[in-house]
């Protein structure tokens, strides 16, 4: 059920500028000088879109991709202001691009907009990471399994190319709070998702599931005895790569 290599996933969320690319510079260099980390894991930076084009110009064959959050469904161009289509940002450079983020779902976006922005996205060849996860309310009433499941099975498609799709567990509670899941009860809720879509999907393969919500270099140390976990969505540690690099050294530890 789990995979070797491990995602390293940062969500910039509204975040950075030019300057920014110092951030991935001293990130790249790490990974090209400590091939004990790269050769086992994927790093990926989903940055603004105002970001892809000169990010992934910089990084092209680099040992780091770059992604973006959030897409329209429109998979054409439209009268949409202020929207870009998956079909702009794959033309920008991006490989990957987060969808279904919680703060997203704030906004109004429901599972049914969520596939068809994965559609989209899947038909420009770009790799999704799928959010989901529960409210506090909804763990309280131990409503996690049903939410999650009901996310899975409407946001995404049998005809989709599940291959291309990573799903990222992240409690609502958890992002920004500094809370985070007991172990015991995360690795329950990974093993759920993973059996859930193989069932739904009658797919060979387990599905790739990170995790996120606050984490750090601190918490990471405790996750990396969860097999389950195929890598992690990095939000607030991910600006700064000190932070970020000692994720990935503290998670290998
Ligand atoms: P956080 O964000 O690490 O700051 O909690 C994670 C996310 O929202 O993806």
């Amino acid at each position: 059920m789990t995979n070797k290599l491990k995602y390293f996933i940062a969500n910039w969320k509204m975040f950075g500028d030019l300057k920014s690319i110092n951030i991935l510079n001293r990130v790249n260099t790490f990974l090209i000088k400590n091939l004990k980390y790269s050769k086992n894991t994927n790093v990926i930076f989903c940055v603004p879109h105002t970001l892809i084009y000169f990010l992934a110009n910089t990084f092209k064959k680099k040992s780091l991709l770059i992604g973006t959050q959030n897409c329209h469904s429109n998979r054409t161009d439209g009268s949409y202001t202020g929207s870009i289509n998956a079909k702009m940002i794959k033309n920008s450079g991006a490989k990957y691009i987060i969808l279904g983020h919680s703060e997203n779902r704030r906004e109004g976006e429901t599972n049914k907009i969520i596939r068809q922005k994965i559609d989209s996205a899947l038909n420009q060849k770009l790799k999704i990471i799928l959010c989901i996860g529960e409210s506090l309310r909804e763990k309280k009433s131990k409503k996690t399994f049903s939410i999650i499941k009901k996310q899975i099975k409407d946001s995404l498609s049998k005809k989709f190319k599940l291959n291309n799709i990573i799903l990222a567990y992240e409690p609502i509670w958890s992002i920004g709070t500094g809370r985070v899941p007991k172990s015991n009860e995360l690795q329950k809720t990974l093993k759920f998702i993973k059996e859930n879509f193989r069932k739904l999907f009658k797919t060979r393969n387990f599905p790739k599931v990170l995790y996120g919500g606050s984490v750090s270099p601190k918490n990471v140390i405790s996750f990396s005895r969860i097999n389950e976990i195929d890598g992690f969505l990095i939000g607030k540690d991910s600006r700064s790569s000190k932070k970020f690099i000692d994720i990935i050294k503290n998670y290998y530890k």
